[in-house]
């Protein structure tokens, strides 16, 4: 089993360590190996990501990252995106759990507004937005897979009234639904967004397309207590991309106070891919005792360091696992 580590820029230098010797500890058996790629990497040799470092992480069973920064420049391509497309990591999974309510995001990884295709202009930009049959197809069919082993209710979020290429998205979303026996539900986004933070239980799977997704599950961290709470999957045929949902955040980098419970949840969806499902509920049972337990960062209202709750849950991990 081959492990790629990216830690990235900003908090993602702080945040992944720790989760990644969480793995270390339950992955015995796996090697892990480091590849560099973000802003940083950029500012020191000219390139953020190279033909080699898609190379080398292509050659893993699984990948855990950190996050990376994106300046505004238009010149400058998104690492993450590049992967994404390169990986062809078709599904992003954000699981937004809490008291009384589990919600899995699916949302939609290689299309949409993130197409790529775009002219950038002094009067005039355009982003082309781009929805197939086969990439909602193959979502859809995702999304009901997780929902029958779940609630089996599907909802699809969409704004098919204005935008018309989501006719194409929700009818095929709603007729694959259909076909799997899942019983699915169409809502707009906007509307959609402020009911599942009003009414979160009443939420099983939301598949959507790309950039609402993206937008939806950074609003989820209202429920959780903040963005540093929320993992990630990007999970395509071949490859397994692990990520918290947060960024670099360059607000608070360099000061050691990062909340690393997405990083360390994002290495326990990991652990759960590789089928190892004992030691990532582990990981989680670890994760909840710590904060019962007040051992906390300062976005959840806590005054310990990110080093104090990795090593938290770590002890945890190794009392079960040792
Ligand atoms: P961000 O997610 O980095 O930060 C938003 C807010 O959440 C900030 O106030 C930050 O301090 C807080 N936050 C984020 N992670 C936290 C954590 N682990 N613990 C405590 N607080 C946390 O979003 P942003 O500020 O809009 O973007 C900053 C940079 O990150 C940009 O360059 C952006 O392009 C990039 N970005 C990268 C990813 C990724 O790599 N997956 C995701 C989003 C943004
Ligand atoms: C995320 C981020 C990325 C996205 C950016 C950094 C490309 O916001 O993973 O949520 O928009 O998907
Ligand atoms: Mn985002």
């Amino acid at each position: 089993m081959r492990i790629a580590i990216v830690e990235g820029d900003g908090v993602g230098r702080e945040v992944i360590p720790p989760a990644r010797r969480i793995l270390e500890r339950l992955m015995p058996d796996a090697e892990f190996f480091d590849v560099e790629v973000g802003y940083g990497k950029w500012e020191r040799t000219g390139s953020a990501c190279t033909d080699e470092d898609i190379d080398s992480l292509k050659a893993s069973d699984a990948i855990l990252f950190g996050a990376v920064t994106t300046p505004p420049d238009p010149n400058y391509k998104s690492v993450l995106l590049r992967i994404r497309k390169e990986l062809d990591l078709y599904a992003n999974l954000r699981p937004v759990k809490g008291g009384g309510f589990d919600i899995m995001i699916v949302r939609e990884n290689t299309e949409g507004l993130y197409s790529g295709i775009e002219e950038i202009g002094a009067e005039r930009s355009t982003t082309l937005r781009v929805v197939t049959k086969a990439g909602s197809e193959r979502i859809a069919r995702y999304a009901c897979g997780l929902a029958k082993g779940r609630k089996n209710s599907l909802v699809v979020g969409n704004k098919a009234n204005v935008l018309k290429s989501d006719v194409l998205f929700r009818d095929t979303c709603l007729s694959v639904a259909k076909e799997e026996g899942v019983s699915a539900n169409t809502a707009f986004i906007d509307a959609l967004t402020l009911d599942v933070l009003m009414h979160p239980a009443n939420y099983d799977v939301i598949v959507t397309t790309n950039i609402f997704g993206d937008i939806l599950s950074d609003a989820c961290g209202y429920l959780t207590g903040g963005l540093g709470m929320l993992p990630s999957a990007n999970i395509g045929e071949r490859h397994a991309f692990f990520e918290p949902v947060h960024g670099s955040a360059p607000d608070i980098a360099g000061k050691g106070i990062a909340n690393p419970v997405a990083a360390i949840r994002s290495a326990a969806m990991l652990l759960a891919h590789l089928g190892r499902t004992k030691e990532a509920a582990a990981v989680d049972d670890a994760v909840d005792s710590v904060l019962a337990s007040g051992i906390k960062t300062p976005d959840l209202g806590g005054s310990f360091s990110t080093d104090d709750v990795g090593e938290a849950v770590l002890e945890r991990v190794k009392a079960v696992y040792n």
